[in-house]
């Protein structure tokens, strides 16, 4: 039973209920709700909020809204970041979603469950995702993740004071300007071992770092400057 609780993530939902009818526990929804620790509060759209899930599922033809899924997720999990500082979504939220789309439950925690960007237990207010594919990884990710280590993160846990979570991810689609991380909802890119500490040094500070290129490229331009393309036609 132990072994049910302290697994990150699991493969699938079908996973999920095999082990825990193999821990003899009552039913597999009650080791879900137990795993996520739900908050007591139930769950409801902000006004603001249910005006955008409404224009989110209108995008979508009559008998379809499950195509709105992965937004309303997403659209959730920033609201439980606003209300309680940590971006994830416990299962009274994931079954909230699921009832406004008219789909199981299961079916939007295999969603949920397979992107890492839906987070199924509690993370800081800073989710650090280092992003340890081949270009970052050749251009220094090693290095990323070293500066994080040493400012006393660790690889999938928060830090004690609630600040900090450290995930290594899978590309996140920058690669042109590697090596980066995602924190939150923001890239961090051309990063070296200095300029990732001080991004997190500022961050502890409460202050806001700037995103993108930390080298000042614009988007992924080349370094120095175009180095083509640069005559203007007579
Ligand atoms: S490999 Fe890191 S962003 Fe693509």
């Amino acid at each position: 039973m132990p072994s049910v609780f302290s697994m990150k993530r699991y493969s699938s939902p079908l996973r999920l209920m095999y082990r825990a009818s193999d821990a003899a526990v009552v039913d597999c929804w009650t080791i879900v709700v137990m795993h996520t620790d739900a908050p007591a509060k139930v769950f409801a759209w902000t006004d603001e909020n249910a005006t955008e899930a409404a224009r989110i599922i209108a995008l979508y033809p009559q008998g379809r809204q499950a195509s709105a899924a992965m937004p309303l997720l997403w659209l959730a999990q920033g609201q439980m970041a606003e209300q309680t500082g940590s971006a994830w979504l416990p299962v009274p939220v994931i079954e909230y979603v699921a009832a406004q789309l008219g789909m199981p439950y299961i079916r939007l925690y295999e969603v949920a469950s397979f992107y890492t960007m839906y987070n199924l237990k509690p993370v800081g207010r800073y989710h650090v995702q280092v992003c340890g594919t081949t270009p970052c990884q050749l251009r220094g990710s090693d290095d990323i993740m070293q500066a994080c280590k040493d400012k006393g993160l660790k690889k999938g846990a928060n830090t004690e004071d609630g600040l900090f979570t450290l995930s290594e991810v899978e590309c996140l689609g920058a690669c042109a300007n590697a090596p980066m991380v995602q924190i939150n909802a923001d890239n961090y890119e051309d990063l070296t071992y200095a300029s990732m500490t001080s991004i997190l040094e500022a961050l502890a500070r409460g202050e806001t770092p700037a995103t993108g290129s930390q080298i000042g490229r614009t988007a992924s331009c080349p370094e120095g400057g175009a180095t083509t393309l640069i005559a203007v036609p007579a």
